[in-house]
């Protein structure tokens, strides 16, 4: 596992750098069942929707690996069990339901227990490396818009923790650093959990990418000043209409940014699009439990009994969204048709 890789299979467990304890300390967990699994994702040891999605694919494998009958009814239906326990964990990111739909065909496409239990780790397998190396290809488009001495301001955690290969709207920084670009980050801190200022910036200080952490509400100031080239963002899930779900304030960036002529990105690998949703509208949005919002790292902030909101994801309708990066390419309105062109349903 290199240094920001946030999981590994290792045959007959999953080994994961939980999240939760970062940047402080490097805790690498193995996991042994798919319910502790489950249990990483809702706890969020490991997030961003592409590493959620690779997570569920191998938490399939991992409970079906333990599943001890020869007979392929009763398999089907523990593996039924198994997929319902995954799917129950967070309900926003596209890419997990991507994940466990294609562990659902590839069992359903195999012959004998033993064969089901084969093809469904090599199908998590290819799910892992299909989304590692998507992001590198998204990366590599969307560092063609960055321009040399652009300040670019991200939010939430988008890079090798959050997907499991190069980033998203991270790695396309990463990308343009790497061509010699002289680069400034801006790095939301991501309330209620900062994933910005815990994991954005423990990822862009090991890149050697220059960048100033700053909290969520100050993105106005910035813009205003002329401080912002472009915003960047990732999604856990693009409606066929290119209504974007991500982390909760991307969709206040995005209204500052259109006030500010500021362009404003969505970098995602393509299992990240559903085309059965019409539109951001129909996207669930996960409620987490209000004490992330009354309490900072288990320390109460607010008056006990008081009543608090934890939506954890926005939507971003896509008049806001000056283009969408993928790894088959940058897509601008009008979404419904183009989106729909680069997708496999
Ligand atoms: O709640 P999280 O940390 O899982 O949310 C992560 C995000 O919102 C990311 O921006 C999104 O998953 C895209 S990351 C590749």
């Amino acid at each position: 596992m290199t240094d920001s890789q946030p999981l590994a299979w290792l045959g007959n467990k999953l080994r994961l750098l939980d999240q939760t304890r970062l940047p402080r300390k490097e805790v690498y967990l193995e996991l042994t069942s798919y319910q502790e699994v489950a249990q990483a994702i809702r706890e969020m040891k490991i997030r961003g929707a592409p590493a959620i999605g690779v997570a569920a694919a191998y938490g399939v494998a991992l409970g079906a690996l333990q599943i001890k009958t020869s007979s392929k009814d009763e398999f089907m239906t523990r593996l039924k069990d198994i997929l319902q326990t995954i799917e129950a964990t967070r309900p926003t990111a596209r890419n997990l339901f991507m994940a466990t739909s294609r562990m659902q065909k590839a069992a359903e496409a195999a012959g004998t227990v033993a064969e089901i239990k084969e093809a469904l780790v090599r199908e998590a397998a290819s799910i892992h490396s299909e989304e590692a190396s998507a992001t590198r290809s998204l990366a590599r488009f969307g560092a063609g818009l960055i321009e040399d001495g652009f300040s670019i301001l991200t939010h939430c955690n988008t890079g090798s923790l959050a997907t499991t290969g190069y980033g998203t709207a991270l790695g396309v920084i990463k990308y343009a650093h790497e061509q010699g670009k002289k680069l400034r980050v801006f790095a939301t801190e991501t309330r209620p959990r900062l994933q910005g200022a815990h994991l954005t910036a423990w990822e862009l200080k090991q890149a050697k990418i220059p960048f100033t952490l700053i909290t969520d509400s100050m993105a106005g100031h910035f813009m205003s000043r002329g401080e912002i080239s472009c915003v960047i963002v990732g999604a856990d899930r693009i409606a066929a209409n290119g209504d974007t779900a991500n982390k909760i304030g991307t969709y206040t960036l995005a209204v500052l940014a259109m006030e500010h002529g500021i362009p404003f990105y969505v970098a995602a690998p393509t299992t990240t699009i559903d085309p059965l949703v019409a539109s951001g509208d129909e996207i669930p949005i996960e409620e987490r439990s209000p004490e992330e919002i009354t309490h900072i790292q288990g320390v109460s902030i607010a008056p006990e009994g008081i009543k608090a909101a934890n939506p954890a994801f926005d939507v971003t309708p896509h008049l806001y969204i000056t283009a969408i990066i993928t790894e088959k390419g940058i897509v601008k309105e009008p979404y419904v048709e183009r989106l729909g062109g680069i997708i496999d349903v």
